[in-house]
Order: C-alpha cells, then structure tokens, then sequence
C-alpha cells in the first residue's frame, strides 16, 4: 500500500477511536451530572457544602463567561437600564437614612460599578468580591485613592478584617446562601455597622413561595418578598423598595413593540415604574431592595412605642 493510503487508513482508525472516547466521556459526564441532581432533589441529604462550591465556582467564571458577569447577562442594554435605575434608587434609599457618610462597603462589588457610584458619597469605600480575577483587575484601573478593592469570601472572611461601616450594601448575597447559614450571615453583616449604620440588601425575590435553583451550574435560593422581613429579619427591618432588575430580561418583549421606549427609558429609568406593573408579569423573579438598621437604633425605636 502506498503511504497516502496507509495515512488515511490511520486517520480513520483515529476517528472511530475518538468517537469512542466522546461516547465514553458524554457516558460519564450524564451519569455525574444525575448523581448531582439526583442528590440535590432529594430532601434527605445534606448537600450545602457541594452547592457553595457550585456558586463560587459560578461566579470566580462569571466575568469572563458573561458580558455583563454582575447580572449574568449578554444583553448589554439591559443591564445599562437596569443599573441606571439602581444607583437612582440607591442614592435615595442613602440621602433619606443615611446621616454619617465616613465609610461604605459595597459586598459582592463586581466590577465596582456600584463601589464607585457609593464612593461619590461617602469618603472611603471598599469593595470585597470572591472572584479574584475581577479584584486585581479593578484594582489595575482604579484611579480613586478612597476606594479600596479587596479579594475575600464574606462567609470565611475573619469578621473583625474591615472594621465598621455606616453603610453596607450587599448585592445578592443572601440568594446565594443556604437557609442553615442565612441567620450567620445577617448577624455577621450587622456586625460590620457602626452605630447609626444601616445596612441595604439587594435580592431576587418572588412574590409567593419559595424556589431552590439547584443544578450541576448554578444554584441560587429564590426566596418570597417577605421572608426578607419576617423572622430573624423582623428585628432590624425597616424598609422595602421595589426594583424591578430582574425583570427586565422580560421588557426586551415589551421595547420590540414599543420601540421608542428604550430611549425614554434611557433618558429617564423610572419610567420603569409605570411599564413594569403594567406589562411584566408580576409572578417573574424580580428583586428588591431591604434596608436594616443597626441594633442599637432599633431598640431606641422600640423604646418609644
Ligand atoms: C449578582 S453579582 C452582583 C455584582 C455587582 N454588585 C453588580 O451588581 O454588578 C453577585 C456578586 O457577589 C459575589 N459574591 C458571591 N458570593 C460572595 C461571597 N461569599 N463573598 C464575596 N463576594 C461574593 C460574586 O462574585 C458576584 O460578583
């Protein structure tokens, strides 16, 4: 046989061996895949430890796998609206409450949009993240001498590292924390005010029930508006606000027929007000914002009833 010919006899053999290697591997990837879900849709097994690993392992990726690695999105209008309208309502949610504007910290902080939109208002931020990657990066192209980005996982951060804040926001945090660890987390968040210092929570919310998204790639905990304000939340709740983020991945059919709003909505993000009751569906996920307040004050807010 000439050399050409045994040449392509090699390749064919090659192949068909491939094609046994990817039947073996897709085998092997469905059968780990049900053991996950398996597991994780039974109630009798303790499965935290796996899903914490599952939503670091998200979100260390999410910056490099989305666009928009915040909101988990490629749609880059969206998230444009979508953020325009927060810091809008942020800023609000800060000037009504807060008095004492020496030092913020922004939680799960991203790429440090919001870190810099708070660092206009206070005069020392700081921005934790566990995605180490966007840490160093945004430390790269930091120009400001007040903010400060640092590389930590709240839930195994020693608790006294960052000292006290008057104003923590934390941008989806508690959708990423099992319900045995919520009560650890929220006192560990009002450890960290001041006295006189409030604490504001972002979170994707449903408006009844519960929702546990488990998956081999994503795990997050959909909880209803008001479990944010009941229970170990009652003590320091003081007030809610409506944001309708998550919801916006649904205006998309809403700006197809009516296509002048996104300029409207560009122009001016609480347009959002109007349109969302009206033509989103209200059952969708969307988020809310929760503020608390430090202990202290509350118990002085109890004493004069
Ligand atoms: C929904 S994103 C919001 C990002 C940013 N605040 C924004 O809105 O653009 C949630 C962020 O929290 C971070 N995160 C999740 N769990 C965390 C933890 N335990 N400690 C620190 N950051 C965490 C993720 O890496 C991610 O950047």
């Amino acid at each position: 046989m000439d050399k050409l010919n045994l040449e392509l006899i090699e390749a064919k053999k090659r192949l068909v061996a491939i094609e046994e290697e990817k039947k073996a591997l897709d085998e092997e990837y469905k059968f780990l895949q049900d053991k996950i879900h398996l597991y994780f849709d039974s109630d009798e097994y303790d499965t935290d430890e796996t899903q914490k690993y599952i939503i670091g392992d998200f979100w260390s990726k999410a910056y490099k796998n989305y666009k928009d690695g915040g909101y988990i999105t490629n749609d880059e209008y969206i998230s444009k609206v979508r953020f325009s309208y927060e810091v809008k309502e942020l800023e609000t949610i800060i000037k009504e409450n807060i008095k004492n504007k020496s030092r913020a910290l922004d939680i799960g902080c991203g790429n440090g949009r919001y870190t810099k939109e708070f660092a206009k208002l206070f005069d020392n931020t700081v921005g934790i993240d566990l995605s180490q990657e966007r840490i160093i990066q945004n430390n790269q192209e930091n120009q400001n001498p007040n903010i400060n980005y640092i590389y930590e996982n709240f839930m195994t951060m020693k608790k006294d590292a960052l000292g006290k804040f008057d104003f923590v926001f934390v941008g989806d945090i508690f959708m990423y924390t099992p319900a045995n660890d919520v009560e650890n987390v929220y006192n560990n968040l009002l450890k960290l005010l001041n006295k006189d210092g409030f604490l504001v929570i972002r979170e994707s919310t449903l408006i009844h029930g519960n929702n546990d998204w488990k998956s081999k790639g994503y795990v997050a905990y959909y909880r209803n508006v008001d479990f944010y304000k009941s229970g170990i939340f009652e003590k320091t709740f003081v007030n809610l606000y409506r944001n309708y983020g998550y919801s916006l991945y649904y205006l998309d059919k809403y700006f197809n027929i009516f296509k002048d709003a996104r300029k409207n909505v560009e122009n001016n993000p609480f347009l959002l007000k109007d349109i969302v009751p009206k033509f989103v569906d209200k059952s969708l996920k969307s988020s809310h914002f929760y503020l608390y307040l430090e202990k202290s004050l509350y118990k002085g807010k109890m004493d004069e009833k």
